[in-house]
């Protein structure tokens, strides 16, 4: 679905992003996770077409597939959540068809009591539930979301994790995600990619992670959130 070639992003005399070759294949869900300034949201923006890439090339399978970011500070626009929600949907739908797609939309991410608010005018958890309904109202095939729930509390947290899941699986939909928690990386990808210093320093299959994190930042991660017990069993 994505291949990166030679990927090189240079910015403030400082190469930010170093990616000799990353493919990920339809259907994937993959997390990024990395230190802050490691460079997952100038690759999420490379690939999302948002920002250049100094040299090398991101090749799309098919052609031509469209790539939807959720950046990593969502908003919403100044009209009601109801409108927002229905800005994701094809201008061919009948308003009807719109309204009852974005109230299905509004329940699976409990933002029905919010549909008469302004989208600019939600807390950042509100919000990003929001970007991501915006996004879900129809079906995506290549989804880049930059630390969806960074701002959402535990519930919300969980709860747009669930709704994401079904809809990828639902749809076939491809995932690349950024995000902090290793845990949440394993809830949601089968695959994860560790970036440092703009270099893929770590690719492992979700399962495998907690035993392949390594060293520096990963191995600091993986400590932190799979603690050990004396005789090496992780803590319930
Ligand atoms: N437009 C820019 N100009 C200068 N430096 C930038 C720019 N965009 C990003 N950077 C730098 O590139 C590095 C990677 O940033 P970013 O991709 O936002 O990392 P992450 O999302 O992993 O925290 C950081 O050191 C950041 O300061
Ligand atoms: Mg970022």
């Amino acid at each position: 679905m994505i291949t990166l070639e030679s990927v090189a992003k240079t910015a403030g005399g400082r190469q930010i992003l170093n990616i000799a070759l990353l493919h990920i294949d339809r259907g994937e869900r993959v997390a990024l996770i990395g230190p802050n300034g490691s460079g997952k949201s100038t690759l999420l923006r490379v690939i999302a077409g948002i920002v250049p890439p100094d040299a090398g090339c991101v090749i799309f399978e098919p052609p031509g597939t469209q790539a939807y970011l959720m950046p990593q500070v969502s908003f919403g626009f100044a009209r009601s959540v109801l409108k927002n929600l229905e800005i994701g949907l094809p201008a061919s739908m009948k308003s009807a068809e719109k309204r009852a797609a974005a109230e299905k939309t509004a329940d699976m991410l409990a933002l029905r009591p919010l549909l008469k608010k302004h989208g600019n005018k939600l807390s950042g958890g509100e919000t990003q539930r929001l970007a991501l309904g915006r996004l879900l109202t129809a079906p995506k095939s290549l989804l880049l979301l930059d630390e969806p729930t960074g701002s959402a509390d535990f519930e919300s947290t969980r709860l747009i994790e669930d709704v994401l899941l079904a809809a990828c699986e639902k749809n076939g939909t491809t995932l690349l995600f950024a995000t902090h928690d290793a845990r949440q990386a394993e809830r949601l990808a089968g695959r994860i990619i560790l970036l440092e210093n703009g270099r893929v320093a770590k690719d492992t299959p979700a399962a495998a992670f907690a035993e392949t994190a390594g060293s520096g930042w990963g191995k600091r991660l993986t400590h932190e959130q799979h603690p050990q017990t004396p005789d090496g069993l992780p803590e319930i």
